[in-house]
């Protein structure tokens, strides 16, 4: 399996979710902000974990760039989900959602429900318990992933 974990972040806690994330899949997955990623980044990789802040009820737009580069077909055999960071709000908008249906229309397979993982203000901490809530939703992932393999 060769797997990445690809983040944006302002204030940091979408990447201690994408690290979380990338510790249980194990098998050398890695993660790279996407402010970081070359055309090679992503290049022979079979699964792909992308995590955004929700900014102004959809992901940041380095995210939305990197989502409207993605060609359809660009990512015909790549196991994917998506989550996102938000405040938890009443009306909170969404960005895993956006960020699933775009790897999906490039081709991905989607292996689990977009996940959001919930930050106690504007710059965070994380709320309690919200990385275990990672680690399992990453460990569902990884049994979709033997699953199917
Ligand atoms: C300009 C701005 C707009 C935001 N809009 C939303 C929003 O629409 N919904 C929401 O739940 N959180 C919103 N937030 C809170 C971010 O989701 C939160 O800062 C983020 O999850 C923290 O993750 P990070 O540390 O990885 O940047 C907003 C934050 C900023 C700075």
């Amino acid at each position: 399996m060769r797997a990445r974990v690809v983040y944006d972040t302002n204030y940091g806690n979408t990447r201690i979710i994408a690290e979380v994330i990338a510790t249980e899949l194990g098998g050398g997955t890695s993660t790279i902000s996407v402010t970081d990623l070359t055309e090679s980044s992503l290049a022979g990789i079979d699964v792909l974990v992308v995590g955004s802040p929700i900014i102004g009820w959809r992901p940041t737009e380095r995210m939305q760039a990197f989502l409207g580069g993605l060609t359809p077909g660009s990512l015909d055999g790549v196991r994917a989900a998506a989550f996102d960071t938000r405040i938890k709000l009443f009306i909170h908008g969404d960005a895993a959602g956006k960020i699933s249906h775009a790897l999906e229309a490039a081709g991905a397979t989607i292996v689990a429900k977009p996940h959001g993982f919930v930050v106690v203000g504007t710059e965070g901490p994380l709320a309690a318990g919200e990385t275990g809530k990672a680690g399992a939703w990453a460990a569902y992932i990884g049994s979709r992933l033997r699953a199917s393999a």
